[in-house]
């Protein structure tokens, strides 16, 4: 039957496939206690404490809900240091629903980051890609590459309503080509789901375009997996000749189109820390097999533990269920809406993971250099306790020579953990986000007074400015 009316024959809502067998409580706290604890920390929602935060979407790294199933096959992890059976679990689910052939677990993404960067980077190379990550590329940069941004130009358009804002933009692509030689290009990076651009999926149509003209010129695709399945349920919803098909099978086509991928487990496959490096070529592979003792552990646990990878290899087949992906995208598509119904505006179309707020057109008085999604977001947490982040300009940094990054995107990011919050959270949040926005113009900007080297958004230090 086809998938996409399949789901709606049986409900015509998002309602989840699951209920609640455990809940955890939450403290309330009170705007007095909120406006100074925004002030220690900086008005960086990162050194909030969590014990402080009411409706956490900070977020949907490693803060989802695992299943009864996910929690019962912790208990069989094998703890052991060599040959765990829970890596061989893992790596059988990665095969089966991914298809890549060798795998390699870590930490987490950026650890898959770091080595698959040292293999395939050298000095002086080029690594084009549909919109930055920000560790991502910095592990492209401290392995010696340059990252060029080449995704579609209506990707930096918040309210552009193009549905497959995550697509690389072919011309952009061959310029790059011509312009440094292929030799000087080892692969090009390719996220499903855009997380800068807002969640936004490319289409299987724009993939294999790119599939075609790399493999002419013998340059490799590497895909940041992170948010495949929710990718792939666009695919399903929204491109030609894809509702009949099951996310799993989407899932599997867009992986058999590129060479090896780097994945954050924490997001789609529904677990709260791990990640792994696979691909297809047994050179690359053996690399990785060696550096990975060095940076994670051995190849069998790469810093995981085993009850981790029982649990990663149960949440990748959940994640791929398409009633479970019509839920999860159904209930950040009902936060986006209620934005919308108030007025908020919001990039478009509603992302996978989560709601993205325009900043700029909420604090139109702010410039870039006042911070105003860091701004935004630290308003929301006065408000209701509810934990967002900045999407801009601390988020983008510096570049090689120093200078501020100023991002055509200046967001706040609203992301929802998956099986976590209700519908009735979801309200809580887009009242507050109204109520601060109806009040904006009376907002202050933030100074920025403590910058750590990397990945400043993380530890940043803000102070309000007086005027
Ligand atoms: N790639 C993408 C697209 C990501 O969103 C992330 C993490 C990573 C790689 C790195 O993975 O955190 O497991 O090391 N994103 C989180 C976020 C931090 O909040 O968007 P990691």
């Amino acid at each position: 039957m086809n998938h996409r009316e399949r789901s709606k024959s049986i409900q015509n809502s998002w309602a989840e496939p699951y209920r609640m067998k455990v809940v955890e409580l939450l403290k309330m706290t009170t705007r007095k206690e909120r406006i100074s604890n925004i002030r220690k920390a900086g008005y960086n929602t990162f050194l909030l404490q969590s014990k402080d935060v009411y409706i956490d979407l900070l977020t949907d790294s490693g803060t989802n809900a695992m299943s009864d199933q996910q929690w019962s096959g912790m208990m069989l992890g094998d703890e052991a240091y060599a040959g765990s059976e829970s890596f061989y679990k893992m790596e059988a689910a990665i095969q089966k629903f991914y298809g890549y052939k060798y795998v390699i677990p870590t930490h987490q993404g950026r650890g898959a980051e770091n080595i698959l960067s040292q293999i395939l980077i050298k000095r002086g190379n080029i690594v084009p890609g549909n919109m930055y990550f920000t560790t991502t590329r910095l592990h492209q940069e401290l392995a010696g590459g340059n990252f060029k941004d080449i995704i579609v130009d209506e990707a930096h358009d918040p309210f552009n309503e193009f549905p497959f804002k995550g697509n690389i933009d072919l011309q952009k692509l061959e310029k790059l080509i011509k312009k440094y030689g292929a030799h000087k290009i080892p692969y090009v990076s390719i996220a499903t789901n855009v997380n800068m651009a807002g969640g936004q999926p490319i289409s299987l149509e724009n993939l294999k375009a790119v599939r075609k003209l790399t493999l002419n010129h013998g340059i490799k695709i590497i895909h940041d997996m992170t948010r495949v399945a929710e990718n792939a349920y666009f695919i399903q919803q929204r491109e030609k000749g894809y509702g009949q098909c099951s996310l799993s099978d989407i899932v599997k086509e867009i992986c058999s189109l590129t060479d090896g991928a780097t994945m954050s487990a924490k997001k789609d496959a529904l677990v709260n820390i791990g990640g792994f490096m696979a691909v297809n070529d047994f050179d690359i592979y053996e690399q990785a097999r060696n550096l990975v003792v060095v940076y994670e552990g051995l190849h069998t646990y790469g810093g995981l533990a085993g009850r981790d990878m029982e649990a990663i290899a149960i949440g990748i087949s959940e994640s791929v269920d398409d009633y479970h992906q019509m839920a999860r995208i159904g209930q950040v598509e009902y936060l986006g809406r209620k934005m919308e119904s108030f007025g908020i505006p919001i990039v478009r179309p509603i992302g996978g993971h989560g709601v993205f707020v325009d900043a700029r057109s909420v604090l139109p008085h702010l410039s870039q250099e006042q911070f105003p999604a860091q701004t935004l977001a630290s308003e929301i947490y006065i408000d209701s306790g509810v934990r967002t982040m900045e999407r801009g300009v601390v988020s983008a940094g510096r570049d090689k020579y120093g200078n501020n990054i100023f991002p055509k995107l200046e967001l706040v990011r609203f992301t929802i953990p998956r099986r976590v919050y209700t519908q009735a959270h979801m309200d809580v949040v887009a009242e507050s986000a109204a109520r601060v926005i109806s009040s904006a113009k009376k907002l202050r900007g933030l100074k920025m007074i403590y910058e750590p080297k990397y990945l400043r958004f993380f530890q940043a230090k803000f102070e309000k400015l007086s005027s």
